[in-house]
C-alpha cells in the first residue's frame, strides 16, 4: 500500500428536504406500482423540495459538516460545489452557500460532472490542498434538486430521482492512503441529457436547428436512455474501483466499504458481482433517497457513518458514474 499526500476528512454532514414522495404517491400520477419500482430500482421513497432552493440544502449540509469538523466558517479557504441543478447560471451555488454560511473571502466555485461530481471534487480539493500553501481547508458540497428537471409524466425516469445535499470538510494528510481514477467518454453525451437555455438572440437570422447530435428533448426536462446508461454503469463502476485500488496498491477486498453512486440497486449488485466483492461491502441507501445525482455518494457516506457501518480508519472507495458520460473513483482512509 503506497503512502502519499492525501486527504483528512475533518467533518461531514448531510441534509434532505422534509417532504417525502413514496412509490404509492407516484402510482397516483403515472402508470406504475410500488412492486415495479422496488424490484427494478430498489427505491421506496425520495425527499423532494417544497420550494427550498438548492443552495439552501447545500448550506444546511455545510453547516453540519463545519460543526462536525469543529472549525469556523471563516477557516474555509475554498468552497467547491458539485451540482448539475444550480439555482442560477450566475452566481454560482458556491457563492450563494458562502454568503449563507458566513465564509466570506474564501474561493468559491461550482463543478458539473453530473453524478460523479463529488468524486471529482474530492480529487480537485486534494490537488489544491497538496499544491497551494494558501489552501488549508476545503469545504466540498454536493447539492442537487433533480425534481427541477424531472418530467413527472415520464414513468421510466420520474420515479428515480430525489433532492438532497451533503458536505465534507477536507484538509491535507501526509503519509496517507489516497488514489483516484477519473475519466469521461463524451461519445455517450447523448445518453443522459437536460438542456440549458437555447441560443436565441435578436440578431439571429438562421432559424435552422444546429445538429448537436443529442436526443430529442422535451423542453428542459431530463431524458435518458436507461438501457445504455445501465450497460455503461455496470462496467464503468467496477472498472473505476479496480483502477483506483490498483493505483493505491490495495485490492478491492481490502476496502472496508465501497460507496457507489445510488442510481439503481441492480447496477450496484452487478458491479459487486463483477468486482468479486460481497454486497456487505457496498453501502446502499437508495431505498430512502432515490438518485440524488452528485449528492448520493456523500449522503450515503454520512448515513453509513451515523449508523456505525463506516468508522474512523476504514479504507473507503467512493465510486460514481453519470451524465457526460463520466466515471470516477477515489480511495482514502476515513
Ligand atoms: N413502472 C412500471 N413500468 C415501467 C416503469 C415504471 N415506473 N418504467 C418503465 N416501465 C416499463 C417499460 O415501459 C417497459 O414496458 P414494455 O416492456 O411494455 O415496453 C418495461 O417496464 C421494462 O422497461 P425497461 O426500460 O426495460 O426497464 P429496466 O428494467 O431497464 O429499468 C431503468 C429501467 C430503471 C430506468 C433502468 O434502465 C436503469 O436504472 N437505468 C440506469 C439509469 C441510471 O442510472 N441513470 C443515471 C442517471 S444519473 C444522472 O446523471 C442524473
Amino acid at each position: 500500500m503506497a503512502k502519499v499526500t492525501g486527504i483528512k476528512v475533518k467533518g461531514i454532514g448531510s441534509y434532505v428536504p422534509e417532504a417525502i414522495a413514496t412509490n404509492e404517491d407516484f402510482a397516483k400520477i403515472v402508470d406504475t406500482s410500488d412492486e415495479w419500482i422496488t424490484q427494478r430500482t430498489g427505491i421506496k421513497t425520495r425527499h423532494i423540495t417544497n420550494g427550498e432552493p438548492n443552495y439552501y440544502l447545500g448550506a444546511r449540509a455545510a453547516e453540519k459538516a463545519i460543526a462536525d469538523a469543529g472549525i469556523e466558517p471563516t477557516d474555509i479557504d475554498l468552497i467547491i460545489v458539485a451540482t448539475c441543478t444550480p439555482d442560477f447560471y450566475t452566481p454560482s451555488e458556491a457563492c450563494l452557500i458562502q454568503r449563507e454560511i458566513g465564509a466570506i473571502g474564501s474561493m468559491a466555485m461550482d463543478i458539473n460532472c453530473a453524478c460523479t461530481g463529488f468524486d471529482y471534487g474530492v480529487d480537485m480539493a486534494k490537488r489544491y490542498l497538496q499544491s497551494d500553501d494558501d489552501v488549508h481547508t476545503v469545504l466540498l458540497i454536493a447539492a442537487e434538486e433533480l425534481s427541477k428537471f424531472v418530467d413527472y409524466t415520464d414513468r421510466s425516469s420520474c420515479i428515480l430521482f430525489g433532492d438532497g445535499a451533503a458536505a465534507f470538510v477536507l484538509q491535507k494528510q501526509e503519509n496517507a492512503l489516497y488514489a483516484s481514477y477519473l475519466g469521461a467518454d463524451g461519445n455517450g453525451a447523448k445518453f443522459l441529457a437536460a438542456r440549458a437555455l437555447k441560443s436565441e438572440n435578436v440578431f439571429r437570422t438562421n432559424k435552422e436547428e444546429f445538429d448537436m447530435d443529442m436526443p430529442e428533448l422535451k423542453d428542459y426536462f431530463f431524458t435518458q436512455d436507461g438501457k445504455e446508461v445501465y450497460k455503461f454503469a455496470t462496467k464503468a463502476l467496477p472498472n473505476a474501483v479496480l483502477k483506483a485500488c490498483e493505483k493505491a496498491g490495495i485490492s478491492p477486498e481490502e476496502l472496508d466499504a465501497i460507496v457507489p453512486h445510488q442510481a439503481n440497486v441492480r447496477i450496484i449488485e452487478t458491479a459487486a458481482k463483477n468486482l468479486g466483492v460481497s454486497m456487505d461491502k457496498m453501502v446502499v441507501y437508495i431505498d430512502r433517497y432515490g438518485n440524488t445525482s452528485s449528492a448520493s455518494i456523500p449522503m450515503a457516506f454520512c448515513d453509513a457513518v451515523a449508523e456505525g457501518r463506516i468508522k474512523r480508519g476504514d479504507k473507503i472507495c467512493l465510486v460514481g458514474f453519470g451524465g457526460g458520460l463520466t466515471y470516477a473513483a477515489v480511495v482514502f482512509e476515513y
